[in-house]
């Protein structure tokens, strides 16, 4: 397997179309169960992201196949990120953002047939590797085999949220990346 980090915003605009059948075919299954106006809201999701400054994408590739991907960006200090908690309410000390102090794994995924052989663990050390911030902070639905997969690599829940109204829950969670205190 070969892991390639792209940082350049070009380049990562480039690489839509290659994670699009990716993404499509990961998220499609359960607990997801994502279907094509889920994949469309990816691709605009995506069209803005990447051009955060910070943004960092990682491929990891079978002989020339992308066999999964992941990418993140450091969370604004206007971030809405640390809202919509239900059962907490963190201060703001910990939710305070300065366009530096955080980043976000935005998605992590890996085809079915490549998986439980560390190209997750690889994705993820790669798209890390590098970054500045005190802490890494993602989403995941607790059904998610993810969900205890991320535990295991060092991330605290901080709460369970509802990004949006209708949304599905998730945890919210977090990590710290420099010998941090990072509980809320
Ligand atoms: C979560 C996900 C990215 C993990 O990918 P993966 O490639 O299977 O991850 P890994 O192979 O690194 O880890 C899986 C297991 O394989 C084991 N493994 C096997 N060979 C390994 C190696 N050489 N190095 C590290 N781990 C290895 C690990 O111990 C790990 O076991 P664990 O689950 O008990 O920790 C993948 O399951 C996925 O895409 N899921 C669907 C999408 C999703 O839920 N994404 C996250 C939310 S956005």
């Amino acid at each position: 397997m070969e892991y390639t980090t792209v940082t350049d915003t070009t380049a990562a605009g480039r690489k839509l179309d290659d994670l699009a059948p990716v993404y499509e075919a990961v998220f499609a299954e359960p607990p997801y169960l994502e279907g094509p106006r889920d994949v469309a809201d990816f691709l605009e999701r995506y069209q803005r992201e990447h051009k955060t400054p910070g943004f960092r994408l990682v491929l990891a590739l079978d002989a020339g196949r992308l066999a999964g991907f992941a990418y993140g960006l450091p969370l604004a200090s206007n971030t809405g990120w640390w809202t919509g908690f239900l059962d907490t309410d963190p201060p703001d000390e910990f939710t305070r953002e300065d366009g530096h102090r955080t980043f976000v794994v935005m998605e992590l995924a890996v085809l079915a047939d490549q998986r439980g052989h560390g190209v997750g663990h690889a994705l993820h050390n790669a798209l890390l590797d590098g970054v500045t911030a005190e802490r890494v902070t993602l989403t995941v639905r607790p059904e998610a085999p993810a969900a205890t997969w991320y535990e295991r690599l060092g991330y605290q829940l901080v709460g369970l949220t509802q990004p949006w109204d209708g949304a599905p829950v998730y945890r919210s969670m977090i990590k710290p990346l420099r010998n941090q205190d990072v509980s809320a």
